[in-house]
């Protein structure tokens, strides 16, 4: 039975060491390279962050770091991308507005975008195997409208924050986090967390569902330093994506549906949250994150270079796919058909 024991995740004072860095917003686009790749439009638009180099086609045979010439991240080694789907808001008149993302905490000169978490053991001595080149992984299921109860929807939650970041102050995932996107007005916003799995079958950068080829401990959790299954015996380092959505401008209630339910909707089509998934394509330069999990690093990061989250922010490509995202809509891009 595995479970998030991330007993104290508590941003002031990390209970492990952990890369924590701010991802600023790249594009939104209606392209996945991952799931979709090719495709222009893909079936639901998405939010990403990271390299510029990001496009249609990701294969492994694409050498990110060289074809890169800015990353959004504030590690300026790292040319990965980093993506989910977008909420939306969808009013009581059934048009529907794109929710906006926000920088996090202690990150606030971000513009939105994704929070990304590189965690190395918690012993603070074992080693974890730093992610390949061309490697690449999706968390979730997007064609979920209920608890799947089982260890990736586990890895999956939402934080409803009081203002300010107040609130649940735990680990993602403990406490009062939901699974399911909160039912309530959340005065400061929803966080989204995923975590990805942490044990590598060593072998394979991809597979064909983006996710056997990684999987979680076969006891106890990374957390408590579990163990990884003889099939994907390789540790990776836990990597963790926190998405703070802007929905503070959305709370009144008189603008919410009139049966009680809650008006935020994925670009996916799923009204419950519990579809919801992220997906990651590697693209450090050389063994750079090697480094930094071998040195254990923290927020801040000696081994890695670095720049200015102002400098990061002005890494942004333009979408593929050219079609009215932002505006109020009579339905989701790509018309997705929206499910409870
Ligand atoms: C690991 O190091 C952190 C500081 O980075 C410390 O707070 C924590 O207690 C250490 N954990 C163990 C198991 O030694
Ligand atoms: C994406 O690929 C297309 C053609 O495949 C190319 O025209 C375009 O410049 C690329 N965009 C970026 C940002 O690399
Ligand atoms: C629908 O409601 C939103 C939020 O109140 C409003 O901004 C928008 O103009 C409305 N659209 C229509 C077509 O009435």
């Amino acid at each position: 039975m595995q479970w998030l024991s991330l007993a104290a995740l508590a941003l002031v004072a990390p209970a492990n060491a952990m890369l924590r860095f701010s991802c600023s917003q790249l594009v939104v686009d209606r392209i996945d390279p991952l799931v979709n790749p090719g495709q222009a439009p893909s079936p639901h638009l998405h939010q990403i962050v990271g390299g510029n180099a990001f496009n249609t086609s990701m294969g492994p045979e694409r050498d990110l770091p060289t074809e890169s010439t800015c990353t959004s991240c504030t590690f300026s080694e790292d040319f990965s991308n980093y993506w989910t789907a977008v909420l939306y808001f969808k009013a009581r008149n059934g048009t529907y507005k794109r929710v906006p993302t926000f920088a996090n905490q202690f990150l606030e000169p971000a513009n939105g975008g994704i929070t990304v978490y590189y965690i190395p053991p918690y012993d603070n001595k074992s080693k974890v195997t730093a992610f390949k080149k061309g490697f690449r992984m999706l968390v979730g299921t997007s064609t979920r409208r209920q608890d799947g109860k089982d260890n990736e929807q586990r890895q999956l939650s939402f934080r409803c924050w009081e203002k300010n970041f107040g609130g649940e102050q735990g680990a993602p995932g403990t406490g009062k986090d939901t699974k399911n996107l909160p039912n309530k007005p959340c005065p400061g916003g929803i966080r989204a967390n995923h975590f990805f799995p942490t044990c590598w079958d060593g072998k394979n950068l991809d597979s064909p569902d983006h996710k056997s080829h990684v999987a979680y401990p076969s006891s106890g959790s990374f957390e408590s330093n579990g163990p990884c299954p003889a099939s994907h015996p390789v540790k990776i380092p836990q990597l963790f994506y926190e998405v703070a959505w802007d929905t503070r401008q959305f709370n009144n209630k008189a603008e919410w549906p009139e049966d009680g339910s809650q008006p935020f909707v994925f670009s996916y089509g799923d009204a419950t949250g519990y579809g919801t998934h992220a997906d990651y394509v590697f693209g450090w330069k050389g063994d750079a994150l090697q480094k930094a999990m071998d040195a254990f690093c923290n927020v801040n990061c000696p081994q890695l270079k670095s720049q200015t989250t102002q400098n990061a922010n002005k890494c942004t490509i333009k979408p593929r796919v050219q079609e009215p995202v932002d505006e109020w809509l009579t339905e989701l891009p790509g018309g997705m058909a929206v499910t409870y």
